[in-house]
């Protein structure tokens, strides 16, 4: 089976090590060097130029090479086959590795103490127990899920909402929009985890952080486009929010001179908050892509009505 792979920030020769480890016979072309375009019956993507897929005239399965496929269903020319998103254990500890360093961040006050440093201020502060910090989680699925045991183990009061009614040990749930309410009002550190979709783009605006406790915390490491910049601005202004960590921008990278580079109020990372190693996710894909030879169900189908 020929398999084309496009991600430029990936290292294309250890996934085909990998794949070819496990699926003898692969035979993995790697962009640019893609061949007889007819020849391909599988892409793995991450972020190809819009237009790339369509040119496979014999395509069967799209999978994507990040658990969030908006960029991918961004494109009006993607080709109406089975579309499929990561899932990965490697991917899923390292988001919530991530999010726990930055929840602890918060709930030890090294935000406030870095300010305190810049102006020279002994700013000391005990913490309180983590039970008294209450995070909330919007996005139950994959990752979110995995974030709220990690976090729930580690003591903090975890809350988390959805789009559907969920129930997770350790964690008080809400669903929909009659739940956002509540589940806000109950967030000290919120943490988007939600995929990018038609319902969620503008999520994070004045209204939303309008129903968040006074001072609270925002950390986005689900899209860029969730947040409205300027409403970010407005609410860390007048105190509505005291601090945001934000991995995922609207514009990546993010333009010099961008108002959040020289912000004290926000902490930057350049959308590093979970990857996934070639030797963990070969799994999931080389499962993918057996059950494409075989004719049998595929993993991981995005919906694109719901748009993940
Ligand atoms: P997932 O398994 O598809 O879960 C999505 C969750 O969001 C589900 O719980 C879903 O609710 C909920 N949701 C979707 N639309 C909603 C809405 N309108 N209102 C309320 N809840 C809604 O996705 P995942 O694997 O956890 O990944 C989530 C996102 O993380 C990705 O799409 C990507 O954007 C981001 N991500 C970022 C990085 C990074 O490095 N920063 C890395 C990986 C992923 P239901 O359970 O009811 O369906
Ligand atoms: C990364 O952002 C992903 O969606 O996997």
């Amino acid at each position: 089976m020929a398999v084309l792979f496009h991600s430029p920030d990936e290292d294309a020769h250890a996934w085909r090590r990998a794949l070819e480890a496990r699926l003898p016979g692969i035979e993995l072309r790697i962009s640019p060097e893609i061949g007889d375009p007819a020849g391909i019956e599988a892409a793995l993507v991450w972020r190809p130029p819009p237009g790339m897929l369509r040119t496979l005239p014999n395509l069967r399965l799209i999978q994507s090479l990040g658990a969030g496929v908006d960029g991918l269903l961004a494109d009006p020319s993607l080709p109406e086959v089975p579309l499929c998103r990561l899932v990965d254990g490697s991917m899923t500890r390292s988001m919530s590795e991530f999010v726990l360093a930055l929840v602890l961040k918060y709930h030890r006050r090294l935000d406030l103490f870095a300010r305190a440093q810049r102006a020279g201020t002994w700013a000391f502060e005990l913490p309180a127990l983590p039970a008294a910090t209450r995070v909330g989680i919007m996005g139950l699925g994959e990752l979110g899920t995995h974030a709220a045991g990690v976090l729930a183990a580690q003591g903090f009061t975890v809350r988390g909402w959805s789009r559907g009614a969920k129930e997770l040990p350790g964690c008080t749930t809400f669903a929909g929009a009659d739940g956002l309410t509540p589940f806000l009002t109950g967030s000290d550190i919120l943490v988007c985890l939600l995929p990018l979709t038609a319902a969620t783009r503008g999520v994070l605006d004045a209204r939303l952080f309008a129903g968040l406790p006074e001072g609270a915390r925002l950390i986005n490491v689900g899209r860029g486009a969730h947040l409205v910049e300027r409403d970010l601005l407005a609410a860390l202004e007048s105190g509505r929010l005291a601090h945001a960590s934000l991995d995922c921008f609207a514009e990546e990278p993010l333009p010099p001179g961008h108002p959040f580079w020289s912000h004290p109020g926000i902490d930057i990372t350049p959308h590093v908050a979970a990857f996934a190693d070639p030797d963990s996710a070969v799994d999931a894909v080389a499962d993918n892509l057996r059950r494409l030879r075989d004719g049998r169900p595929l993993l991981h189908l995005v919906d694109r009505a719901r748009g993940y």
